[in-house]
């Protein structure tokens, strides 16, 4: 069989087993709105948690009043020609905003997480791995030279016996956690997995994507929420969420930023962020800071939707913390039937399936932002509650 004809093969069977994602363009809103085939709807499915990518600017060339106008781009990997002003601006603010010695960004969240991990865990190293961790978590630490295992979070016992059994074995021991676990929204034990950490000279990385600018007073995410900020070794983090922007960022000491600067082959050998989305993520940085109501009305809405939720007798599974609300259907096809059904009711509610979540897990996710009134969230819920009824 040709290459081709494999490829085919597979897109069919793909559309057979409900698992194939339609191409669609979509048009973010004002609002908690977005515009996809000339209609307006109701966006559920963003990351843009505190409804900043509409109040961001970038400052382009033209309005720089500087004689040596902002260039567009960084024009090469920072690690060449070194870093330009913006950027050495937004790991400053980073570092100032996550109360750390010091901060380094990456093109994504993902190079993130492959260049931290990567340059941290070694051939001597044991990596464990939440097995609900995101993908980009997951490929780092299988990609690491190290030996890779994987523990459940509700089996935080099971976790222990092989921390005794196997912590002998290697030089050194990672624990990896999402702070958020992006596809159900609950929110990691981390004073368990850092006394845990303790007990067995471990060290833990948080990634805190779904967090920062959600959870914690000061916005810091879930190390601020639990106490835990000082007993983790590095966190990990993006910009492409409620800091409305792109690129990603590890912040900690000293010392293991500038090792992980060194090392890191996702920041070595990747072109650095654009002056102008350095510059709009420091303004990102300010508003969290500045406008701390926000993470409230995020909080508020959280509860009302899982309040109306529980009164549908809707099966979600979040700790209620995170603005992330999945109604689990199980079979991917029920997942996608509603989803389509409320795309006609004028919701954007993206259908989660496999290999996003295990086999018999499939589910809705709903994402709020500041932006969603109570109307929208009761309206969207009951129409899920409707199209469950009548899809089976
Ligand atoms: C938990 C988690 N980590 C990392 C990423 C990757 O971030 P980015 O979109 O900046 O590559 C995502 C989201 O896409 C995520 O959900």
């Amino acid at each position: 069989m040709s290459v081709r004809r494999r490829i085919a093969a597979r897109l069919q069977q793909l559309q057979a087993d409900g698992l194939y994602r339609e191409r669609r363009v979509v048009q973010p809103l004002p609002g908690g709105l977005c515009r996809t085939d000339g209609r307006e709807l109701v966006n559920f499915g963003g990351n843009d948690y505190l409804s900043l990518a509409h109040r961001l600017r970038a400052v382009s060339a033209a309005d720089s009043a500087s004689a040596e106008a902002t260039p567009f781009g960084a024009t090469a990997s920072s690690a060449v020609i070194g870093r330009t002003p913006e950027l050495d601006a937004l790991e400053s603010a980073l570092a100032q905003f996550e109360n750390t010695e010091a901060a380094l960004v990456f093109p994504t969240g993902y190079a993130a997480n492959l260049g931290v991990l990567q340059t941290l865990i070694e051939d001597t190293d044991a990596v464990l791995c939440d097995r609900d961790n995101h993908a980009s978590i997951v490929d780092a630490c299988r990609g690491s030279r190290g030996q890779f295992l994987v523990f459940r979070r509700d089996r935080l016992d099971s976790l222990e016996k092989t921390l005794q059994r196997r912590r002998a074995a290697f030089e050194q021991t990672f624990i990896v956690t999402d702070g958020v676990f992006s596809m159900d929204g609950t929110v990691a034990d981390l004073s368990a997995l850092c006394d845990l950490a303790d007990r067995y000279a471990a060290s833990v990385v948080v990634d805190e994507a779904h967090a920062t600018g959600v959870l914690g007073q000061q916005g810091r995410g879930s190390t601020e929420l639990t106490a835990t900020e000082q007993r983790v070794l590095v966190r990990i983090g993006t910009m492409s969420k409620a800091m409305a922007g792109l690129g990603g960022f590890v912040v900690g000491d000293a010392a293991t930023i500038d090792w992980i600067r060194n090392r890191a082959r996702t920041q070595f050998f990747s072109t650095a962020l654009p002056p102008s989305v350095c510059q709009a993520m420091v303004q990102s940085l300010a508003l969290i800071s500045a406008e701390p109501q926000l993470r409230d009305t995020l909080a508020a809405a959280t509860e009302l939707a899982h309040r109306v939720a529980a009164e549908l007798g809707l099966q979600t599974i979040s700790s209620g913390l995170a603005p992330i609300v999945p109604i689990l259907t199980g079979r991917p096809e029920t997942a996608v039937t509603v989803s389509r059904g409320l795309l006609e009711r004028g919701f954007l509610v993206p259908a989660i399936r496999p290999p996003t979540v295990p086999q018999g897990t499939s589910r809705l996710r709903l994402s709020l932002c500041v932006a969603h009134s109570e109307q929208q969230i009761r309206s969207v819920l009951g129409a899920v509650h409707e199209l469950l009824e009548t899809t089976g």
